[in-house]
């Protein structure tokens, strides 16, 4: 839950179903995750999470709800963070809320830290799986857990993103004045990361073995944000070339969207590697 207003609504239709809900306090924790401001969720000027500050408020409304089994409490404070020292940080806040819970003598079986351990979009071949080790040794060493408290992770793209490639064709190429255009057939409507927060994905020719030049990777869409990648080093490519864009795994198919009378892309899933 993120906020009362949120609670009270959960109550009225538990009320209505005749039940109790069980629910864990999504708390934000004023914690810099160090990656990109659209994906910044967990400092005092986002929107996710109830403020430290409206907790008692939230600890009064649940006490008179009736209907609400506060269980635990929950975090996420980004995502694609790779400086883990922001999961230390959220560490020592964790523990600092959870000491305040037990001044209020609220015990809580279940700590959610939520997900956002990043991966590496450089180098998807040399480093395909997340520093998971690194992730979970920190929080054993930082987070001591309480005798029947469990801990709860929602890693999403560390697990799922090396996975996925977006597959798209090469339309045609486009020599400009100074650059040179490779147009594809997938656009920011297939995978928005590029356009939206200027993420880098690594592209690959899977046609071809030519030699390496510079290209500005761009969809068919009437927007100049529809661009993949500016000066980026490929095979070179002509029409019908196979590309593979890395990494899009998470946050690809899940955002697309059907805009300009697009349609979704098609996945395709394969245990073969
Ligand atoms: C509440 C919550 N938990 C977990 C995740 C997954 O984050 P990630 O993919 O960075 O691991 C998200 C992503 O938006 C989220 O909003």
């Amino acid at each position: 839950m993120e906020s009362l207003a949120e609670l009270e609504v959960l109550n009225q239709l538990a009320a209505g179903r005749g039940k109790r809900a069980p629910v864990a306090l999504r708390i934000n924790p004023n914690v810099d995750a160090h990656t990109h401001h659209y994906i910044t969720t967990g400092l005092n000027e986002n929107k996710f999470g109830i403020n430290e500050q409206d907790l008692p408020a939230a600890l009064r409304m649940i006490a008179g709800s009736g209907h609400i089994n506060l269980i635990g409490i929950h975090f996420h404070i980004g995502s694609q963070i790779t400086d883990l020292s922001s999961f230390e940080d959220l560490c020592v806040k964790v523990l600092e809320l959870r000491e305040w819970f037990h001044t209020q003598g609220i015990a809580l079986p279940v700590i959610n830290v939520g997900g956002g351990l990043g991966i590496n979009y450089q180098h998807p071949n040399h480093c395909p799986v997340a520093d998971f080790e690194s992730y979970f040794r920190l929080f054993e060493k930082y987070l001591k857990l309480e005798e029947e408290q469990t801990l709860h992770f929602e890693l999403g793209r560390s697990v799922v993103a090396p996975c996925g490639s977006l597959i798209t064709r090469v339309v045609y190429l486009k020599e400009g004045i100074q650059k040179k255009f490779l147009i594809v057939d997938a656009g920011m409507t297939d995978l928005i990361r590029p356009a939206l927060y200027q993420a880098f994905h690594h592209i690959e020719n899977i046609s071809s073995e030519r030699p390496y030049t510079r290209y500005d990777v761009v969809g068919p869409i009437c927007e100049s944000s529809d661009v993949f990648a500016q000066d980026f080093l490929l095979n070179e490519s002509q029409r019908g070339d196979l590309i593979a864009i890395r990494s899009a795994g998470a946050y690809g198919e899940t955002m697309a969207s059907t805009y300009n009378c697009r349609e979704i892309p098609a996945s395709r899933f394969s245990d073969n590697i």
